[in-house]
């Protein structure tokens, strides 16, 4: 590949945006259907550092998307709603792309993938051992809710030395067992490779996170031995040894859709369809009608307003906002808009980040819109481009109207002022200034600004030649019977 100049720097660049997922941002706050706020702090231990081979990817796995945003993303998001003051991420050597993502959020360096008690240790400094709770969760783990976080916590408040979130899977195969005692409490947990016959049959399943009692976290860990079958240092055997300090172990049932893990593609597909059938309910309870709604796709972080109509076939990627009555028809997508009340988008409207809708704006078929804002009213009804452009309250633009954006070296933006006509088929050749209320002839290429409410027009002029068809016709006829 030609290296060194700017395109080899574009096309590897561009590479990274498609992979590189968004930075960890808040994606549900309290007011979302999912949120939860809680006064109750603890530290939150997020493992990180597998090694991911089955999803076979150049990306790492916890940057994975699941709702338009990276599986670490959620697991954070969950605990800081549940209440985690201190969130520690712990990572393998080499995974700048996970640091760069954190920007500045802390991590731990896990030097040998040693098996998740190790990695727990590893989080050592960066967590402490003060009094208070830590809870251990996994960044493959993306759909666990700030609610089971929250209750896992309250149990070790509760007096609990550890509890561990439970499940009960229909195939149990693979998970650790949670061993339990005549009283309800868990005496140990036991690896599926380690299970005896009547362990195995146990169905009661470890999800995987915890909640430890901070102050014993790590006294419990020093004394867990790599004398196992993976020869790992396994976080769950701290449960006998809590056991053994009299420490209670409990255990909360959790719905097994939170703690489904994704280990390669086939996961992170199921994954995606629960988070999705999720959004979707929000979205319904919160008044947005969907005519076929399995075959709707929302980021998690759209904003959709009460009255909406989401016709079949529609993607709403990050960073939309749709206001109230709006209708968004088949086949659209939409990444980062914004439309006011009762817009009518689509079918196959394409919306990209920045396009800014006022009220009962309209953008019809095979109209892509970038980075421009529409005022009220103003509509662009058929095949049209409209990029870094502002277009004023009632504008019309007509059928194949083309803002020329960019020569090859920068962008720059076409202004159409209020009640402006575009006629169809018109090019917009910026940084050109359309005055309010004039009018641009169809077929025009308008090079410099129009003034206010004049009329532009940039055409050939039309040649008329009478009975000229006719004849052509005859002289075609004529050569095709000579057969030449
Ligand atoms: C683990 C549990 C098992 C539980 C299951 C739930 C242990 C020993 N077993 O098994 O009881 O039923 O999860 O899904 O804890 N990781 C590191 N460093 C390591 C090893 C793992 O950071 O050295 C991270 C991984 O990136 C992953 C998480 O820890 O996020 C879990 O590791 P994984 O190997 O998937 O554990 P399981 O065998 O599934
Ligand atoms: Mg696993």
């Amino acid at each position: 590949r030609y290296k060194g100049d700017d395109k080899s720097y574009k096309t590897t660049s561009k590479y990274r945006d498609l992979h590189i997922p968004v930075q960890y941002a808040v994606i549900v706050d309290e007011s979302h259907p999912f949120g939860l706020y809680s006064a109750m702090s603890f530290t939150a231990i997020i493992l990180a550092a597998g090694k991911g081979t089955r999803m076979n990817s150049a990306l790492p796995k916890p940057l994975h998307r699941v709702g338009g945003h990276a599986m670490l993303a959620w697991s954070m998001d969950a605990a800081r709603l549940a209440g985690a003051e201190r969130i520690v991420t712990v990572l393998a050597p080499g995974s700048e792309d996970i640091q760069d993502w954190l920007d500045g959020a802390p991590f731990a360096i896990q030097e040998d993938q040693l098996g998740t008690g190790n990695a727990v240790a590893s989080a050592r400094e960066a967590v402490g051992n003060e009094d208070g709770v830590a809870i251990v969760m996994f960044a493959d783990t993306p759909l666990v809710s700030a609610a089971s976080l929250k209750q896992l916590a309250d149990g070790v408040k509760a007096g609990a030395g550890i509890v561990i979130a439970g499940f009960r899977p229909d195939d149990p195969s693979g998970y650790g067992r949670l061993v339990e005692d005549a009283d309800g409490t868990i005496s140990r947990i036991v690896e599926d490779r380690e299970c005896s016959p009547a362990e195995r049959a146990i169905g009661l399943c470890n999800g995987g996170i915890m909640a430890v009692s901070r102050s014993s976290l790590f006294t419990w860990l020093d004394r867990v031995t790599n004398d196992n079958a993976k020869g790992e240092y396994y976080l769950t055997d701290i449960v006998a040894i809590a056991q053994a300090d009299g420490a209670a172990v409990r255990h909360a049932v959790i719905d097994e859709t939170e703690v489904m893990g994704v280990n390669d593609r086939r996961d992170l597909a199921v994954a995606e369809a629960a988070l999705q059938a999720r959004l979707r309910e929000a979205a319904m309870e919160a008044g947005v009608t969907m005519i076929a709604p399995e075959t709707v796709f929302l980021s998690a972080d759209a904003v959709i307003e009460r009255d909406v109509i989401i016709e079949p076939h529609v993607v709403i990627g990050a960073g939309c906002h749709i206001g109230e009555g709006s209708i968004i028809h088949a086949f659209s997508h939409l990444e980062g808009a914004r439309l006011g009340a009762c817009c009518v988008i689509g079918p196959y409207a394409r919306l990209r980040p920045g396009t800014e809708a006022a009220n009962g704006v309209k953008i019809g078929n095979f109209v892509e819109v970038k980075k421009a804002r529409l005022g009220d009213g103003a509509k662009a009804s058929h095949l049209t481009y409209l990029g870094d452009a502002e277009i004023g309250a009632g504008a019309n633009v007509g059928a194949g109207t083309i803002t020329c954006n960019y020569d090859g070296f920068g962008k720059y933006r076409t202004l159409i002022g209020e009640g402006a006509f575009i006629g169809s088929n018109s090019s917009l050749v910026a940084p050109v200034s359309i005055g309010a209320g004039a009018i641009i002839g169809a077929g025009s290429t308008i090079t410099s600004d129009v003034e206010a409410d004049s009329i532009a027009v940039e055409r050939g002029e039309t040649r008329h030649k009478p009975g000229g068809a006719a004849r052509f016709r005859s002289l075609k006829t004529k050569a095709k019977q000579r057969g030449t």
